[in-house]
């Protein structure tokens, strides 16, 4: 029987992972399906660099796109490439060529997704990518299918396997910062820009992608606010442990009020939750459905065979439509999981009105009266305080003096703190972040 043919741009850490689990599972997949799934032509940039997984006899490695559009044989175009621009043209010529695509591609659907599936649409094809999101956690099908008929309250997710690898190495084995990027960096968890991980910009690229299906609407990503973990240090790491915190990177959405509140912060989670245990580059993404209440999902966030087993599942689902002599012609996947209509935008909840419990740490000179200020301070901005804590003794570069909060608003707290750091006896700005 015909097999299904495969275009692959990339081959890096998901592209060849794809290929490993393809070379280790085919007949299993097979079975499944009642056809084989081959990897027709790879596209690469440098036909020369060592690969990490082998490809069966007979395929084609090349430099040129176009080979993958081109080629009437192939059925299914797998984008693992990364970037916006060649893989925004080579994913639009796909669709306008009548293939389906699959794509882990988040950074592009967060920008450009809406154009995507519009041309999809157009097309009749489908633009499949639960890679995109949590790496191999199935949370794009969960969303789409097993909690369509649920009205989704809130999401709450660690989305960035390199940053919870960063802090979980930081926390546990005191290891710094720039050691634990470089470890995920080789284990391949990392974006080729790793900006991208440790400032929150893909954490954030994957909340927008997940926030269009669990609320129908779209949260524009120029919209969000976004806090990377650069400003986690490890004495903040120590001092959240001593108060029964971990910090980990956050990224959150819930209805308020009718309006959307989401944003990406680095948080500090109480230690007895489930999302304060994930630790390395997993992650886990926690949904609350009006019906069903909430559900956890957790696994491999990063890495070549957990993405990897995630584009084989869109690939298999697109896969069972594709009949002997090519698209099912009475096939209309439903990409966006609205029956392919645009997302309508989001009403935004103005983030300085969100309200969160917080750590503050001041880093203040040792004498009388600064405790006093600082909690005068925190009451005229009605910020109730919890927990106090003065650590050390006077030093040069100051003490500091940590304090926990009941419920904030994000302007009362924005306020204090440009006070309070304004104020003589601040040594070094303040250093906050929201708990959950
Ligand atoms: P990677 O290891 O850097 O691999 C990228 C691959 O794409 C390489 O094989 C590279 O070729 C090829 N490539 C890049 N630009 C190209 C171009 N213009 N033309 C032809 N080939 C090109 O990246 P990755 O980690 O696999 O990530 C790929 C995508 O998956 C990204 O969108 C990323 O965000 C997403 N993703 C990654 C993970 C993960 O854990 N790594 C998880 C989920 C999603 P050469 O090898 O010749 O340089
Ligand atoms: N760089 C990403 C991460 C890859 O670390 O989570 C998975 O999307």
């Amino acid at each position: 029987m015909k097999s299904v043919k495969l275009g692959l741009a990339g081959f890096g850490t998901v592209g060849s992972g794809l290929a490993a689990i393809l070379e280790e599972n085919g007949e299993w997949i097979e079975r499944r399906i009642g056809r084989r799934l081959e990897i027709a032509t790879v596209v690469v940039r440098d036909l020369n660099k060592p690969r990490a997984a082998a490809t069966a006899p007979g395929t084609e490695f090349t430099t040129d796109l176009t080979r993958l559009t081109t080629d009437p044989e192939i059925d299914i175009v797998v984008e693992c490439m990364g970037g916006l621009d060649s893989a925004y043209d080579l994913i639009r010529s796909a669709l306008e060529a009548g293939k389906h695509v699959v794509t882990a591609n988040k950074h592009l659907l967060a920008e450009r997704g809406p154009e995507l599936f519009a041309i999809a649409r157009e097309n009749g094809t489908g633009l499949s990518f639960e890679a995109s999101c949590a790496g191999g956690i199935p949370i794009v099908q969960t969303l789409k299918n097993s909690l369509a008929g649920d009205r989704v309250l809130e999401m709450l997710g660690i989305l960035n396997g390199t940053a919870n690898y960063i802090l979980s190495e930081m926390t546990t084995k005191g290891m710094d910062f720039a050691t634990a990027l470089s470890k995920a960096q080789d284990l391949g968890y990392a974006e080729a820009d790793p900006t991208f991980d440790v400032e929150g910009f893909d954490a954030a690229h994957k909340l927008c992608v997940l926030s269009r299906l669990a609320f129908g609407l779209d949260y524009p990503l120029s919209e969000l606010p976004i806090q990377g973990i650069t400003a986690v240090t490890p004495l903040d790491i120590e001092l959240a442990r001593e108060f029964g915190y971990r910090i980990k990177l956050m990224a959150h959405a819930r209805v308020v009020d009718g309006k959307i509140e989401a944003g990406v912060h680095p948080a500090l989670v109480k230690y007895t939750f489930l999302l304060a245990r994930v630790g390395g580059n997993y992650n886990a993404v926690r949904v609350v459905g009006n019906a069903v209440g909430p559900v956890m999902l957790h696994g491999q966030g990063a890495g070549d065979t957990p993405t990897g087993s995630a584009v084989l599942a869109d690939i298999i689902d697109l896969a069972k439509h594709i009949d002997r002599s090519g698209c099912d012609e009475a096939y209309r996947p439903d990409n966006t999981g609205f029956r392919n209509a645009d997302i309508p935008l989001a009403e935004i909840l103005p983030p300085e009105e969100s309200r969160s419990s917080y750590y503050f740490r001041f880093t203040v000179a040792d004498r009388p009266g600064v405790m006093a200020a600082i909690s005068k301070s925190m009451a005229d901005h009605s910020i109730s305080i919890a927990q106090a804590v003065q650590k050390g003794d006077e030093q040069s570069e100051g003490v500091p003096v940590v304090f926990i909060t009941h419920e904030s608003r994000a302007r009362d707290v924005a306020a204090c703190i440009d006070e309070i750091d304004a104020m003589d006896f601040t040594v070094q700005p303040c250093v906050s972040f929201r708990i959950l």
